[in-house]
């Protein structure tokens, strides 16, 4: 395993790419609009010197990380024999399973095919190409350079293989691999997204405020994030479509998505990303304050902590 293609270079895909670089993978970053790979050209290199003035990389290797990345308009331009294609487009099935299908005709027979897909069926993906085998999910947590995780998702006809190798390509990323099978949501999103539908039903029925929901699961729970300010950072949008996908996957009730979260997101009011959701954001990329819409469902006071 030594050359990787990453198919998509938004959020996800620029963050992939960096630990592939890092770790000395030679990385094709391919994404068919060239404003989306200026943007992720210039986040890898903030995020390497962050590393760099952290002295957790040196200059040097932070250097050798970028110079291990080529940017692709068009796949056309990959010499055809990768080892590893990790694809990280729009959480869109029609538009995966189209992707699958021309991956599979152009890159050679022993390269695997993996996919971001936080949710979106692997079997499905794996049925629109002709090595079902080789393909598997590699679910990377955002952010992706800080997150141990890597969900390994087995389809139905992923081989025992193919899963050993993905294995350890993340432990030479420094990552931990963990695997579920194939079922809508798979263990990471079965359970977050829940939790998140739950904290905006709180909102929405008046059982507390924004953030006394997120200082009481922070607090008590030792959370990094609340949920809705999580629900924030992932987007609003990815939140909704993930409870779909398990509502109409798992047929129950309880993957339901609050009319809150669909409204929300009817309103183009996805999180960080638009700047708004239940918290409006700064431009560092950090909450300012609660959402103006949402200040007066607040309850009572949230002390400050002690200095
Ligand atoms: N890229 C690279 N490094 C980053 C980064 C980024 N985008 N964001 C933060 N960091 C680094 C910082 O440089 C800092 O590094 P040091 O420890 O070396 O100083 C470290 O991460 C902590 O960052 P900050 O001090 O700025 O802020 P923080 O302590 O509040 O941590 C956080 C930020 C790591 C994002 C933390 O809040 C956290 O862990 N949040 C939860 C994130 C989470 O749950 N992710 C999973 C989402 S679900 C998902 O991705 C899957 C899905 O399908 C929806």
């Amino acid at each position: 395993m030594q050359k990787i293609t990453v198919i998509g270079a938004g959020t996800m895909g620029n963050g992939i790419a960096h630990v592939f670089a890092q770790a000395g993978f030679s990385v094709a970053v391919v994404d068919a609009s060239a404003a989306s790979i200026e943007r992720a050209q210039a986040t890898i290199r903030k995020n390497l010197d962050r590393q760099v003035a952290k002295l957790t990389v040196t200059e040097a290797d932070a250097n050798q990380a970028y110079h291990n990345l080529s940017w692709h308009t068009s796949v056309d331009t990959v010499d055809a024999a990768q080892d590893l294609v990790v694809e990280a487009i729009i959480e869109q099935e029609e538009a995966k399973k189209a992707l699958f299908s021309q991956l599979d005709k152009y890159f050679v027979a022993t390269c695997i095919l993996a996919s971001n897909t936080s949710s979106i069926s692997i079997t499905r993906l794996a049925a629109a190409t002709h090595r079902p085998d080789k393909v598997i999910g590699m679910h990377f947590m955002n952010p992706v350079p800080v997150m141990k995780l890597v969900e390994i998702i087995k389809g139905y006809s992923t081989s025992t293989h193919t899963t050993q190798t993905i294995t350890e390509v993340c432990a030479r990323l420094g990552k931990i691999a963990v695997a579920s099978n194939d079922y809508p949501g798979f263990v990471a999103n079965r359970i977050l997204m829940p939790m998140i539908n739950e904290a905006i039903l709180a909102l929405h029925e008046g059982v507390a405020g924004v953030d006394e929901i997120d200082e009481i699961m922070k607090l008590g729970m030792g959370h990094p994030m609340g949920p809705l300010q999580l629900a924030d950072f992932i987007g609003l949008d990815i939140c909704l479509n993930i409870l779909n996908v398990m509502y109409s996957g798992l047929k129950q009730p309880r993957y339901g998505a609050c009319p809150l979260l669909v409204n929300m997101v009817s309103a183009g009011k996805l999180g960080a990303k638009t700047v708004e959701g239940f918290y409006t954001w700064g431009a560092n990329g950090k909450i300012d304050q609660v959402s103006p819409v949402f200040t007066n469902r607040r309850v009572g006071q949230v002390a400050s902590l002690p200095a």
